[in-house]
């Protein structure tokens, strides 16, 4: 019997060269770096530079992701860049991707889901390589969210920070236990003024800046994470025991922290890069990831569980075997 599934082959990354410490942060902001880790765990965030822009930090996680798996663009059916930073109003920065990675073939668009954009992206991604829609799909998580900031605001500028990761998806057709065990979403527009942006193309013609209600996120996303983790487990008939490595959206330690504890995990089964990358939105999970297969700590056939949360609000988990059958 043939069990059909996605597959997460390869993962790639590319942060800006430029690294702004809380300390340079301080000095034309009225915070400090004490403040900034004790709150958030947050030491440092790369920022793109004059003329960097969201596709040319895409197109460098890509290119990664793409050589560690021995693929080109042609091979590739499917783009989908989860950002709430495009390059242009439009058209699609996934668009500007095919054509830097020449992916004649594929079918190319952009999902606005914010700091859940590439828990989305992914289910999307899965979705549509199950119903016949290609065989190989690159999804990038990519952001230069600094263009999105107030810098006179420092209840949130402090917070976030630019990058770029992309995954390789493969549909195998006799995948044993490998792959997307399970994905889950939710969305709720009830609480679309607790985080948003105070601009756009059809209510007042700018880009506009981002606005939190930092508290209430915070209570949202601990309750509404660990919820959403149960029902991906449960879809995948796995408990928390099961899973090798947490590798969540990277917005704040603090939270974190709590889903690790909720989740009974032991504190080296989670992966942490805001302390260095700070929240990069949709591009945090796929960094997160590249970090750990990088460094040796995630391997083929680890189980993974991943979580996000953002504007929306909008949230979702979804668990994978990662790698491919040796
Ligand atoms: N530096 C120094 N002080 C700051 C500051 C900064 N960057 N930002 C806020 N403060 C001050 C406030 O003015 C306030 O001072 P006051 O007590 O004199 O009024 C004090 O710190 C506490 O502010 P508060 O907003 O209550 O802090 P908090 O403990 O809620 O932490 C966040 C703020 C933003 C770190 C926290 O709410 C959070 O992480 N929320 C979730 C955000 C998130 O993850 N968003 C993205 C989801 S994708």
């Amino acid at each position: 019997m043939t069990n059909q599934r996605v597959l997460m082959t390869a993962v790639g990354s590319y942060l800006p060269a430029n690294v702004v410490t809380n300390e340079t942060l301080s000095s034309f902001v009225d915070t400090d770096d004490a403040w900034i880790r004790r709150r958030t765990g947050i030491a440092q965030r790369h920022l793109v530079a004059e003329g960097e822009t969201t596709a040319d930090l895409a197109y460098n996680a890509a290119a990664k992701a793409l050589a560690n798996v021995g693929l080109t663009g042609g091979d590739i059916d499917l783009i989908i860049i989860a950002t709430t930073t495009p390059d242009n109003t439009f058209p699609s920065t996934a668009t500007k991707l095919q054509h830097m990675i020449e992916a004649k073939n594929a079918i190319a668009f952009d999902v606005q889901a914010v700091c859940a954009g590439f828990v989305y992206a992914l289910d999307i991604a899965d979705a549509m390589l199950q119903s016949g829609r290609g065989r190989r799909a690159l999804v990038v998580g990519a952001e230069s969210f600094s263009k999105l900031l107030d810098w006179e605001d420092r209840t949130t500028c402090v917070l976030f920070g630019d990058g770029a990761g992309a995954v390789v998806l493969e549909l195998a057709d006799d995948a044993g236990d490998w792959g997307i065990r399970s994905s889950v979403l939710h969305s709720d527009g009830a609480y679309r003024d607790i985080l948003f942006v105070d601009g756009g193309p059809s209510s007042n013609a700018s880009v506009g800046h981002v606005r939190m209600e930092g508290k209430e996120v915070f209570r949202h996303a601990v309750e509404k994470l660990a919820s959403v983790m149960d029902e991906a487990l449960s879809a995948a008939s796995m408990e928390a025991r099961d899973i090798d490595w947490l590798v969540p959206h990277q917005a704040n330690v603090r939270i974190i922290d709590a889903m690790q504890k909720k989740m009974g995990l032991p504190s080296d089964r989670v992966v942490r890069t805001v302390e260095q990358h700070a929240n990069t939105s949709a591009a945090s999970i796929p960094l997160a990831l590249s970090a750990a297969v990088d460094d040796g700590r995630i391997k083929n056939g680890d189980v993974l569980a991943m979580e996000a949360i953002g504007g929306g609000l909008a949230w979702g988990a979804a668990l994978v075997k990662f790698g491919r059958p040796s």
